[in-house]
């Protein structure tokens, strides 16, 4: 998002933040997020978006709140406000790093961090659905994902609470302990297995274009798999793999090349023929 226009001083003036100064921060393609320091040595995630995003702002701060009382460390949301054109989140700066940067740091150390991702998600998915509004990322809307939408609803397991955007730039991390989860614009109610699959998904097209070395990230996979409570119990993941990898297509048309997407769409149909 371009971040050329949006006048960070301002919009700190309004919100009654005192800043010392301010930097933007890498890794937010559906926002800007910038970190802000304050004279007396606060740090805060100010995020912004056009302003139609106002009341899904609103959205993920009932469910950061809702995930924070059940004990899922995610940063405490100081403020939503509508800023002339924009949305703004104020947010607590989590310590630590994002898990791309620790993994990248410390590739030896990938499949331990793996188990500390695995963990946390089987965490998230202890919780009990809650009311949480409308909007959701789940529901079909081209013809194959409804196809398989389909299929798997015949053998869902309970619903639980899912982010659908578990990746390691979304988990932060200090040392071995995870500061917060990010970035909640997708969460929706479901079968957990729609989550895992989301993120295998991310980690096995996306992941591991960022490595040279391909075994850094299956071993991170390899541990994410262990650390994620006995997930071989979840039985077949084909069906929500292929549905992840359509899922995925539809949240990226526009942003990638047409070979890309193809290379997506292979992949779905390859676990369509697994089944
Ligand atoms: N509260 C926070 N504390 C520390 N770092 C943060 C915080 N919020 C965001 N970040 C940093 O900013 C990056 C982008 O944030 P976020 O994922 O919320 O934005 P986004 O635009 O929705 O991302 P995406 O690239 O996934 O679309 C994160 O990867 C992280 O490095
Ligand atoms: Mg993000």
């Amino acid at each position: 998002m371009s971040d050329c226009t949006i006048p960070v001083t301002e919009v700190l003036k309004d919100l009654q933040i005192p800043c010392s100064s301010f930097r933007e921060v890498r890794g937010g393609e559906a926002s800007s997020v910038y970190q802000v320091k304050s004279p007396d040595g606060e740090h805060y995630a100010l995020r912004v978006l056009p302003e139609k995003h106002d009341r899904h702002f609103r959205y993920e701060q009932s469910i950061m709140k809702y995930v924070q009382d059940k004990g899922i460390p995610v940063p405490r949301v100081h403020q939503v406000k509508k800023w002339n054109q924009w949305a703004v989140m104020l947010m607590e700066w989590l310590p630590g790093n994002t898990m791309l940067q620790s993994l990248m740091k410390f590739p030896e150390k990938a499949f331990q961090l793996g188990m500390v991702f695995g963990k946390m998600q089987y965490n998230l998915h202890q919780i009990p659905p809650a009311h949480i509004g409308t909007q959701n990322w789940l529901t079909p809307e081209t013809e194959e994902e409804r196809k398989l939408f389909h299929q798997v609803r015949v053998k869902s397991g309970p619903s639980v609470i899912l982010h659908l955007d578990y990746h390691p730039l979304n988990v932060m991390i200090d040392g071995h302990n995870v500061t917060g989860i990010i970035d909640w614009t997708n969460c929706s109610i479901g079968d957990r297995r729609f989550d895992i699959a989301r993120t295998l998904s991310i980690l096995r097209l996306e992941g591991s274009k960022l490595f040279e070395d391909n075994s850094v990230i299956q071993a991170f996979e390899e541990g994410y798999i262990q650390g994620y409570d006995q997930m071989d119990n979840l039985g077949d993941l084909s069906l929500f793999l292929a549905w992840a990898g359509f899922r995925m297509m539809r949240d990226l048309s526009g942003r990638k090349t047409a070979d890309e997407l193809m290379t997506i769409n292979e992949w779905s149909h390859s676990w369509i023929r697994e089944k």
